[in-house]
Formats: C-alpha cells, structure tokens, sequence
C-alpha cells in the first residue's frame, strides 16, 4: 500500500472583481510560482444567491450587502487550486483581510499589494478544507446550478 508524505489538498480561490483589470496576470503568474496546480479555471460573473453561498455566515454582518453587490459587479476569476497544504498556503499568499493590517503584518502579500480597501481586497480563498469542498461543488457542478444559480456568464466554461 502506498501511503503519500504530502498528499494533495485542494482549495476555491478568485480573483475578485476589482482586481480583474489591472492584476489577473499578475496574481495568475504568482500562484503558479508559488506551486500550486490550478486545476479549473473559468471568469464569471457572480449571482447574488452564489455570493451568498460563498459568504454564508455572514448574513448579519452589516457589510454583508456590499459585499454581495461588489462580487456581482464584474466578472471575476474562479479557480481550483492543489498542492500540499493548499487552504492555509493560498491564504497565507493572499494575506489578511484588512489591508492596512496586511500591509503592517505581511507586506509581500496579495492583498497588502493589490487591495482597494477592506471589501475591494483582491482575492478570496476558502477558510478550510470543507468549505473548500463545498465551494467547489457548487461552483464547478452544472448539475447544481438550479439550486444556486450562477447567473450570467456561468453558462461558459
Ligand atoms: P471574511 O470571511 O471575514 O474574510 P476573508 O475574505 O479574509 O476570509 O470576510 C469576507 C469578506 O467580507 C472580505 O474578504 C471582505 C468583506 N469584509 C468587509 O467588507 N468588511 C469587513 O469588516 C470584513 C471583516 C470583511
């Protein structure tokens, strides 16, 4: 039987819509120096009801709104990322959440780089592996669409 040292983990990153312009390259160009194995990839616009999903939980914090608007704005790049490690290296990449923190605490991150404000931060990743697998799914399975749809541009792949 053969057992893996540094077996594969997979984690849901996107560049989010303010970034999509001026730093996709970029962010595209570092994930794949930094080791990781993108294994889907498509641009998107997001549905109000997948930018729920994405961020349930946070219902009842009082940025919630915005947040939803802002990752329906534009398209944005959604990607499935794998190496050893991948929910907590991808965000160590990507930094803290707050960028004024970001900029004080990890100064060569993503975010303390790239980021507009708190809610415009450039990139999201899952916060742990199941909610990685749960993002995935919903994301990358067409036969979930009808239960949170996608919404304009998710008919591309
Ligand atoms: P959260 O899940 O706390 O952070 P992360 O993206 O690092 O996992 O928050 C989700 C998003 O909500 C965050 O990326 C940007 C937005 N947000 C705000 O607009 N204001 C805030 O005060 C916080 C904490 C988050």
């Amino acid at each position: 039987e053969i057992q893996l040292l540094f077996p594969a983990e997979q984690t849901l990153a996107f560049i989010k819509p303010d970034a999509m312009q001026e730093h996709r390259g970029k962010i595209l160009e570092e994930i794949q120096r930094s080791g990781f194995n993108v294994v889907q990839a498509k641009e998107m616009v997001l549905s109000a009801s997948m930018a729920g999903l994405l961020y349930r939980g946070l219902e009842e914090q009082p940025f919630f709104n915005m947040l939803v608007k802002f990752m329906c704005s534009g398209p944005s790049m959604v990607l499935v990322l794998s190496r050893y490690n991948a929910v907590e290296e991808w965000r160590v990449m990507m930094g803290p959440t707050n960028p004024s923190q970001a900029m004080d605490t990890a100064p060569g991150s993503l975010r303390a780089r790239f980021s507009k404000d708190i809610l415009q931060n450039a990139v999201h990743g899952s916060s742990n592996a199941q909610r990685a697998a749960e993002e995935i799914r919903a994301l990358f399975r067409k036969d979930l669409w009808p239960l949170c749809s996608t919404g304009r541009g998710s008919e591309q792949e």
